[in-house]
């Protein structure tokens, strides 16, 4: 049954299907729950059936995004299958079938580990949610993470199916406390509504048709169901609001916006306004690949052209004048973290909002969903599968609305800056702080003019490694020689930073994190004033020794590891902390029970179990010189 999906069957099946409605709903459940012959079933029976992993159809998507009706993957789809090239696996197949009512879209996603994300993505466009319980089990943990997962995305409506009724002699009490225990569960979680069916997918019973083995049953069956639960229809007295995917120049006297209109619809003539910017125009044209259009609703794909020869830019947002959206960098949102390395706080990550990448940081986690108990608790970090309300912090504000009126312009993905994979996603519940215009004022008397001032080139020296494995001996030898060279330089030194600036820090890994973002930043204003700057900090973590060395010009970050292993540190103990450390009376002590990330590619590689600390220091002095960041001196 079915066959490939191809460009060609999408557009069929959506021309044979242009006048019904869509729904497109998510099924949940594990293969035990009987969930693979409930999806069989309802193909089966259903007139036609196209199916395949549009999953792996990017460009399909995009063209089926287009095709206007009610079809809208919204950027959390088109995000995430564009980041699955970045290394992250989506394992959600969606699959297409209709019947005389109507159409459906049902994303079917895995029950195993990965199921957070992967509902996510499935979640995100759904209206409705199938929730497979086994009638012999009821509702259990899994069933509740999903109804969470479900009311974050934005699912407006549930049904529990409550399998395998013919296991349990079609009981209706069974059926009634499951459904009882469920209504109760889910009742504060935000859904339109919620159904509850008694069925059997391996028997058929109620799943196309009403069953004559639960007479005591009067509701509608599945099927009957999914063809009359309402469906938002595209919404065209919503606000317009399109971002802007590209800007099309072909030549010097055409300059079109492209993009697909997220919300409304826009008709030549009307005034729309430029956002962040908040400059108004008027719409000249409404341009689609084959024709001109009078006008264009949500979900459909066009180039703007304006009467005003005006900046926009992708990723800005062009939206109707008289209901601009909110302007801000500071968020409170829902994120859904999915990687298996932890989400710190104050780490920076690259953020995708609709059309635009920026970087930010979580400041703050306030708190942690226990989804099987709906409560909330209080998080360091989050961890694979975790769902927080966290407190977001972009470098550049955004035109946004709140992720359950807009999904597309609501949300964002999270990206790791190292490894370009996906590792969250987020959905914005509303601003903070508005937009404060902090404008960043071009100096004249620049980093150049200060370093020439100084006759010399300006970097920073970014000496890392556990504690007592030299570095600040080997740094502070380092910069007596650069002094006797009449170089103006500075070395910022852990210990010493932490009586003042960074007094207010502990060890915690995000006071770690915040530590180190610090000193890059410090480190920055440093080179941008001419001076050589050395930091010595344990710096544990790959991740902010990156951020650091994105903070400065190429070229101006040097990395030297200082060496030595984790027993040769102990055993020097210069501070005795080592000991302190292996008693317990100190915690998180580096290299004990908290981590170290050794650099991966050192710009200078310093052993101090073989190297003096003279012979040390010489060795960044020769890597200065030969990549000129030094004279030579005539001995050299
Ligand atoms: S970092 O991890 O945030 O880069 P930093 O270099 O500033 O650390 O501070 C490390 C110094 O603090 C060590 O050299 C040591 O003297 C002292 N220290 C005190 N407690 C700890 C601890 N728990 N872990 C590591 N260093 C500690």
């Amino acid at each position: 049954m079915g066959y490939a999906l191809t460009n060609d069957t999408v557009k069929d099946f959506l021309a044979a299907n242009e006048r019904k409605s869509l729904l497109r709903f998510i099924t949940c459940g594990s293969v035990d729950d009987g969930k693979s012959t409930l999806i069989g079933r309802l193909l089966f029976d259903s007139k036609m059936i196209y199916e395949d992993q549009l999953s792996s159809l990017k460009t399909d998507s995009k063209k089926v995004g287009t095709q206007g009706d009610d079809i809208d993957f919204a950027l959390l789809v088109d995000g995430l299958s564009a980041e699955r090239e970045q290394g992250i696996t989506i394992d959600v197949a969606y699959r297409f079938f209709s019947t005389d009512a109507r159409k459906f879209i049902v994303a079917d996603t895995p029950g195993h580990e990965q199921y957070t994300r992967n509902m996510a993505t499935g979640a995100s466009t759904a209206e409705a949610a199938v929730l497979l319980v086994d009638a012999q089990k009821g509702v259990i943990t899994q069933t509740q993470r999903h109804s969470n997962i479900a009311a974050l995305m934005g699912v407006r409506h549930v049904v529990l199916a409550v399998n395998k009724m013919d296991l349990v002699n079609y009981s209706e009490n069974t059926f009634n406390t499951i459904k009882q225990d469920y209504l109760e569960f889910a009742q504060n979680l935000g859904f339109e509504s919620i159904a509850a069916i008694p069925v059997s997918a391996l028997k058929g019973d109620n799943i196309t048709s009403n069953s004559t083995t639960m007479g005591w049953y009067q509701g509608q069956a599945l099927l009957e169901y999914l063809e009359t639960v309402e469906v938002g229809t595209a919404d065209n007295a919503a606000p317009f609001q399109m971002p802007v995917q590209w800007v099309n120049r072909p030549s010097m006297d055409f300059r079109g916006f492209a993009g697909t209109i997220a919300s409304g619809s826009i008709k030549t003539g009307d005034k729309v306004r430029v956002l962040p910017a908040g400059t108004v125009t008027t719409v000249k044209e409404i341009i689609t690949f084959d024709k001109k259009l009078e006008s264009a609703h949500a979900g459909e794909a066009v180039t703007l052209t304006l009467t005003d020869d005006i900046d926009v830019s992708r990723g800005d947002v062009l939206s109707a004048d008289n209901a601009p959206l909110e302007v801000a960098d500071f968020f409170e949102a829902d994120v859904i973290w999915m990687a298996d390395e932890a989400l710190i706080p104050e780490r920076r990550y690259q953020i995708k909002t609709a059309n635009r990448m920026l970087s930010g940081t979580v400041k703050h986690i306030d708190s942690v969903l226990e989804v099987n108990t709906n409560t909330r608790k209080d998080a360091e970090k989050l961890g694979l599968n975790d769902v927080a309300t966290c407190q977001v912090l972009l470098n550049d504000s955004i035109a946004f609305a709140p992720y359950p009126e807009n999904h597309v312009l609501g949300s964002f993905i999270i990206i790791d800056p190292l490894t370009n994979s996906t590792v969250g996603a987020g959905m914005i519940k509303s601003a903070l702080r508005n937009a404060s215009n902090i404008h960043w004022h071009a100096l004249d008397v620049n980093k150049k003019a200060r370093a020439d001032q100084k006759h010399q080139k300006p970097a920073m020296l970014w000496f890392t490694g556990l504690s007592g494995s030299g570095k600040s001996t080997v740094a502070n030898l380092l910069e007596k020689q650069l002094y006797s060279r009449g170089i103006h330089s500075y070395l910022l030194d852990g210990d010493n930073i932490r009586h003042g600036l960074n007094k207010d820090l502990g060890f915690s890994d995000t006071d770690r994190v915040e530590n180190i973002r610090r000193i890059g930043e410090v480190g920055k204003l440093m080179v941008d004033a001419g001076l050589m700057v050395i930091t010595s900090f344990i710096s544990p973590f790959r991740a902010e020794r990156h951020l650091a060395k994105t903070l400065v010009e190429d070229g101006e970050f040097i990395e030297v590891f200082v060496d030595a292993p984790l027993d040769v540190c102990a055993q020097r103990d210069p501070k005795g902390l080592y000991k302190k450390a292996h008693n317990g009376e100190i915690k998180n002590f580096t290299g004990i029970d908290s981590p170290y990330e050794p650099p991966l590619n050192p710009d200078v590689y310093l052993d101090t179990t073989k190297l003096t600390a003279e012979k040390a220091a010489a060795k960044v002095i020769e890597y200065l010189e030969e990549q000129g960041y030094l004279p030579r001196t005539s001995k050299s």
